[in-house]
């Protein structure tokens, strides 16, 4: 029997001064590959709605469709911890709205949700949400759902102003229930600050090493997802090529009647 990573196996780590590891993954298949080999977390990003979905920005994918991604992923997965993220508005406009696009999530196998922001409403939700069964991650720094509001991909708490007001945002969330911060494009001093400041994990997406975990978007990672890639993500192999390659040796196959062979028909 798989021994299932929780909420308490990822505090264990930051008590213990361990890492774990996070990754992203919208379907079965890549689920069940990262669980096997050892992912700790597995993230539905909203980060779909580029990779998987082709838009320019999060703010194009809803509750329904994170609900359907978070099937497929939960599905693959035995071990890993799943974190679905919130969709753009889908926490903002009510408390008890909140809620329910949150517990829908969880009905789908999601073990918690992330969600973007802080000061006074955000505390609130994830009180909320944490004292409704309904485990929280807060993203902090860069957050991709208020890109119109923070003018594009900007580096955040880069003052000591800066890094003061993120600790203390970040402190709030801790105290409303929060089980980890993720930090988002943020320099890596003002990361370590933070992490050695809070009691919970804190998850470097481009905040450096010296946060309790760090997070990628698998397609990144994998070397498939080729219009952008961000500075702090590590490519480890060209997916991308070796789809193309595949794609076009079927095609040749097909086109000079190599395939179906003998043995791949009934
Ligand atoms: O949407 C996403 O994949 C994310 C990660 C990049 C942290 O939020």
């Amino acid at each position: 029997m798989v021994k299932k990573v929780t909420v308490s196996t990822l505090q264990k780590s930051k008590d213990n001064g361990e890492k774990f590891s996070v990754l992203t993954a919208y379907d079965y298949s890549t689920a069940k590959y990262l669980d096997e080999a050892g992912i700790d977390v597995i993230l539905i990003g909203d980060s779909l709605a580029m990779v998987a979905l082709g838009y320019e920005t999060t703010h194009s994918v809803g509750v329904e469709e994170m609900t359907i991604f978070t099937r497929a992923v939960a599905k693959g997965v035995e071990r890993a911890f799943v974190i679905t993220d919130m969709p753009f508005l889908s926490y903002h406009t009510d408390i008890a709205v909140a809620v329910k696009n949150c517990g829908e999530m969880i009905k789908c196998g999601a073990n918690a949700v992330k969600i973007e922001g802080f000061g006074d409403y955000i505390v609130e939700v994830v009180k909320r949400l944490t004292q409704s069964g309904i485990p929280v991650v807060s993203h902090l720094g860069f957050t991709p759902q208020f890109i119109n509001t923070l003018g594009g991909y900007k580096i955040q708490g880069k003052t000591e102003e800066a890094a003061q007001e993120l600790l203390k945002q970040a402190k709030e969330l801790q105290k409303a229930g929060a089980f980890a911060i993720l930090l988002e494009m943020v320099p890596q001093e003002t990361a370590k600050y933070i992490t050695e400041n809070l009691e919970i994990p804190t998850i470097s997406c481009g905040a450096g090493k010296y946060c309790t975990a760090q997070v990628l978007v698998s397609d990144d990672v994998f070397g498939k997802y080729s219009d952008f890639t961000p500075k702090f993500a590590r490519t480890y192999a060209d997916m991308k090529s070796l789809i193309v390659d595949c794609a076009k040796k079927f095609d040749y196959d097909v086109k000079n009647g190599l395939f179906p062979s003998d043995s791949e028909v009934f």
